[in-house]
């Protein structure tokens, strides 16, 4: 099967060769699937005449194709706590959330979220995402069994959490391996998932336990490490005087064998310049949360300080800590933190951020990320008639970078035509929504 329409992607990272060569873009375009898998992706001048004529062609006249979005940092159980009034991250965190993720405890309500809040990914036009469980294994059970029946390409794991936190949610060291271990062996590399060695951040583990969580990375292949990283500054404050005998925030994860490329560190705003080269050097990456560091007032990412670093850096939206699923407003927020500092988000460094830049910050990118032949047919539709102000906003833009631009100024759950998971439709607006 073959869609027609504007298509574009990101091939590279922008920061190192520049906007022009770090994307494609066709006017008139044709994505070619079969099997869920891309098989041609071109200008329908050239495409069209050499398509098998069985091939079945479907046109999208106003719209823009482009990859799926990945989000590199989310808590499903905090879908039903969006918009927690009036704290910053640590009462916040006391008040709002650890009462919310002790129903999770019930697998039955865990259900229930779960399907909601992968209703909520897709119809925001998100195919792939990092996701926080709550401390209980059946999170991890409920949100797995609900993405594995539409085939997601989905990474989660159980929060391990030891002190610091109230009773009815805390694990132990040795409890928190053995039902990590379990739900590894059950999920890990099942079909399209992959789990997430999950604490939840260094307050609310101990020493041993955090050695436990670096013994599972080092006892399973291609697990992710997930956490939390220098978000607010009351909580830095704490992590020096729990962990004295460490030189930074992050030296805490580095001491415990934490780091590494397939960890993702979510926030990471108040770092120093040690912090960014030992990022650098092992390969770990930044999660860049800015509706959520906008909410809970924990700071202003250095995006540029990553760059300079080489850091890979991915967007996230932190819900419930952020305020929205749709990653176009995130990168719309996103582009006003980076104003706050005196510079500018360019379109295309936007678009590499929700695309490629995540698949590179979870070394996914020979799957996802891009429209690129062989890889996984993971994508999104855009309605270039979404709502009355973008329509008539586009009408009048020079070029497609600043039709880009208003898709992630003005658009939303609104934008999203349809959503596509191995070239099966898994969203549409008209009928679904
Ligand atoms: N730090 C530790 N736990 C959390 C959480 O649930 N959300 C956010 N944003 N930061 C955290
Ligand atoms: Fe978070």
């Amino acid at each position: 099967k073959a869609w027609r329409s504007s298509i574009i992607h990101c091939i590279a990272d922008p920061s190192k060769v520049g906007n022009d060569k770090a994307y494609d873009y066709y006017e008139d375009g044709i994505l070619v699937v079969e099997d869920g898998i891309i098989k041609q992706l071109g200008a329908a001048n050239d495409l069209l005449a050499t398509l098998d004529p069985d091939v079945e062609v479907e046109e999208h006249p106003d719209a823009l194709i482009m990859p799926g979005f990945i989000d590199t940092h989310i808590h499903y159980p905090q879908t039903d706590m969006i918009g927690a009034y009036g704290e910053q991250l640590l009462e916040w965190l006391n008040k709002y959330t650890f009462p919310e993720e002790s129903k999770f405890k019930d697998k039955e309500h865990a259900t229930d979220v779960a399907e909601r809040f992968t209703n909520e990914l897709l119809r925001n036009g998100t195919t792939t995402a990092l996701v926080f469980g709550t401390v209980h294994k059946e999170s991890v059970d409920a949100f797995f069994e609900t993405v594995e029946k539409q085939n997601l390409r989905m990474i989660c794991g159980k929060v391990m959490m030891d002190r610091n936190a109230p009773d009815y949610l805390t694990d132990t060291p040795q409890s928190s391996y053995k039902d990590s271990k379990a739900l590894i062996e059950r999920w890990h590399e099942k079909g399209r998932l992959h789990y997430a060695v999950t604490p939840r951040f260094a307050p609310t583990s101990t020493p041993e336990q955090l050695h436990q969580a670096g013994k599972l990375l080092k006892e399973f292949d291609r697990l992710y490490l997930h956490t939390h990283l220098s978000e607010n500054v009351d909580e830095c404050e704490w992590v020096k005087s729990l962990f004295p005998d460490s030189d930074n925030y992050l030296d805490v994860y580095d001491k415990h064998h934490l780091l590494g490329e397939r960890s993702v560190f979510a926030h990471g705003i108040h770092l120093c310049d040690s912090e960014y080269h030992r990022l650098h050097d092992t390969g770990s990456a930044i999660s860049f949360c800015p509706t959520s560091n906008l909410f809970i007032g924990s700071g202003l990412f250095k995006l540029d300080k990553a760059e300079e670093h080489s850091i890979n850096v991915g967007l996230g939206t932190d819900v419930g800590g952020g305020t929205s699923f749709s990653l176009l407003t995130t990168l719309g927020e996103a582009y006003k933190v980076i104003q706050l500092q005196g510079e500018n988000l360019s379109p295309i460094k936007s678009l590499y951020l929700a695309t490629l830049g995540g698949a590179k910050a979870l070394r996914l990118e020979n799957k996802i990320g891009t429209l690129k032949p062989e890889t996984e047919a993971d994508f999104v539709i855009l309605d270039k008639q979404a709502t009355p102000l973008i329509a008539n906003r586009l009408a009048n833009v020079k070029d497609i970078e600043e039709a880009l631009f208003i898709f992630m100024t003005l658009g939303d759950d609104r934008a999203i035509k349809e959503t596509y998971s191995m070239g099966e439709r898994v969203y549409a607006k008209t009928i679904m929504s």
